[in-house]
């Protein structure tokens, strides 16, 4: 399943707009504020569809019966663009576990790349709801390694993704290798460059969060 958060009206679209301008992506502190919102938004979205329970909270004038989540989610990002998504996300489910995960696009001399997935610290995983985040849903390949990594580790009962800006090749990628993946974002592009940026996408979100890297 893919939601397309911009397909209501709502904040979300403003604030991708902001990190598709050319110019106002050029503040970073505000670049990875609305990273951090459109985050906190899905979260908000996805808590829509997580299971909750009743519980009798006692006020100062009496017992009230309010609906709490029924469990934590594990909140897994892909180091370095998915930190501030996942700061928001973490925003909204503030009680969740955590998992990090470093896969960076490995070059080769003819422009083509593989993903190297290096370094992942995750809690338990079995029968868990497992949200993963990376800003920008290009080629898919990245996260579809991920996912496999992660069932590795334990089997999550629900997987979610969400992404800033999806291209649609990766969706068809991911809903292709992990067909019971849902997918959140908070807009869907048609087109990938010969070296995986989407367009009209935002740009490198890694480096518009934190700086030019020197590693290509
Ligand atoms: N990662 C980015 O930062 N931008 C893209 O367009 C694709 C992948």
């Amino acid at each position: 399943m893919v939601i397309n958060l911009s397909e209501q009206h709502s904040l979300v679209s403003n604030w991708i707009s902001e990190l598709r301008d050319v110019e106002i992506q050029k503040d970073r502190m505000r670049f990875r504020r609305n990273l951090e919102r459109i985050g906190e938004a899905a979260a908000y979205e996805i808590s829509k569809v997580l299971p909750f329970i009743e519980k009798e909270v006692q006020t100062p004038l009496g017992i009230a019966t309010c609906k709490v989540l029924k469990e934590q989610p594990v909140l897994a990002t892909i180091l370095r663009a998915g930190l501030p998504f996942h700061q928001g996300l973490l925003n909204f489910f503030d009680q969740a576990d955590n998992a990090f995960i470093s896969a960076y696009r490995k070059h080769n001399k003819d422009g083509s790349f593989e993903i190297s997935l290096d370094y992942v610290s995750c809690p338990e995983l079995e029968d868990r709801v497992v949200i993963i985040s990376d800003p920008m849903l290009a080629t898919g390949s990245s996260l579809v390694k991920t996912i496999h990594f992660l069932k590795e580790e334990g089997r999550p009962r629900e997987i979610h993704i969400v992404a800033a800006i999806a291209c649609t090749v990766g969706i068809e990628y991911v809903k292709r290798e992990e067909p019971s993946v849902t997918i959140w974002c908070g807009d869907i592009d048609d087109e990938l460059t010969a070296k995986g940026y989407i367009v009209p996408g935002l740009g490198d979100a890694g480096d518009l969060a934190y700086g030019n890297k020197v590693q290509m």
